[in-house]
């Protein structure tokens, strides 16, 4: 039987990934700045969404350069719609670093792009096989996945030991040749993205079943072993204080859920003498939000703001320009489904 690597280099080279613009290659070599700049982007996003988001950056910023000169409210602006905005902070701070202490030379191996703001284990992996042909095994969730179903690994957590483990059996796998390593580290994500995917693989596409352990006892199903989320029940109450169609909202403390957005106001105080006017009961919301089920009891209060002691805490939203600002899903929901 042929070695892991081939079959998995011939599968891709039929059913990988292709047409992927940072892959163009300039005198058979990948550009460093574009592959550092797609992996980035690639950390928390999809391939689909990242497409015409990467071609607007690249148009906005060339190269490294001009990157590094440009201010990072325009980096953010061109960033807008991918979330997760800190990777954009690092990308630029990674420019800059580059740029003014490394003579604008890119790292030359995994080890040193990690040395980067925001570059793991995993994503410097991944940048220093495409670009340097470095042999270095990346291990994201993709390959976590394919390694517990090849080798039936009762794995629950990412402890350091783990890690060891996985690591020796991804580093076995790699191919010979450093030449094969972009492909190799391509494809390996492309598999686990479009057939060893995490509910219904298509082992039956599979390059590598044959001497899959969990395929050959009819056992993928049971692999990556589930970690049961222990679940919280939570309840909190949202009071909407509006003056006609302006709602008053508040920067979320940052030991509560929905950390640094801004929610319906709590803190609320009037001027002089004037009375808190009266609360109605609207509904009752289920959400799940990170690891609880939350339910969430709202109300309403009419208020004109001028009788509001409003400090710099707060921040008064046109109820049109909801979608506009960082809010919770669920305030959005609830001012459409209430008309507000
Ligand atoms: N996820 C992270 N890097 C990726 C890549 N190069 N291709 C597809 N998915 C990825």
């Amino acid at each position: 039987m042929k070695k892991f690597a081939d079959r998995l280099i011939q599968w891709g080279i039929k059913e990988g990934r292709t047409g992927l613009p940072w892959k163009d290659k300039l005198n058979g070599n990948y550009d460093p700045y574009k592959i550092w700049v797609s992996e980035m982007m690639l950390q928390q996003t999809r391939v689909a969404s990242v497409l015409p988001k990467f071609n607007q950056f690249i148009r906005r910023f060339p190269d490294l350069e001009k990157l590094a000169n440009s201010t990072l409210e325009d980096v953010i602006q061109v960033w807008a719609g991918l979330g997760y905005y800190r990777r954009a902070r690092n990308l630029h701070e990674g420019a800059k670093i580059i740029v003014s202490e490394r003579g604008k030379i890119f790292p030359k191996n995994a080890a040193e792009w990690s040395t980067i703001p925001g570059i793991g284990m995993s994503t410097s992996a991944a940048i220093s096989s495409f670009v340097n042909g470095e042999k270095v095994a990346l291990l994201d969730a993709n390959v976590y996945r394919i390694l517990c179903r090849r080798y039936c690994l009762d794995l629950t957590n990412s402890r350091a030991k783990e890690k060891e483990q996985l690591m020796k059996l991804a580093t076995n796998l790699l191919p010979k040749k450093k030449s094969e390593m972009a492909q190799y580290s391509q494809y390996i994500m492309d598999l686990g993205a479009t057939v060893c995917k995490s509910t219904q693989p298509t082992c039956s596409k599979c390059p590598v079943s044959e001497d899959c352990e969990s395929f050959n006892s009819a056992a993928v199903h049971l692999y990556p072993k589930k970690v049961k989320l222990t679940r919280r029940e939570k309840q909190i109450t949202w009071v909407l204080t509006m003056d006609r169609d302006i709602i008053l909202l508040e920067r979320q403390n940052k030991k509560e859920l929905w950390k640094s957005l801004l929610v319906p106001a709590t803190e609320i105080k009037m001027r002089e003498n004037y009375r808190l006017p009266r609360k109605n009961f609207l509904r009752s919301y289920r959400v799940k939000v990170s690891n609880c089920d939350l339910t969430v009891k709202v109300w309403k209060r009419n208020c004109v703001f001028d009788m509001l002691k409003i400090t710099t805490r707060h921040k008064v939203v046109h109820k049109t320009m909801i979608s506009k600002v960082p809010v919770p899903r669920l305030l959005e929901k609830v001012l459409k489904d209430f008309d507000f």
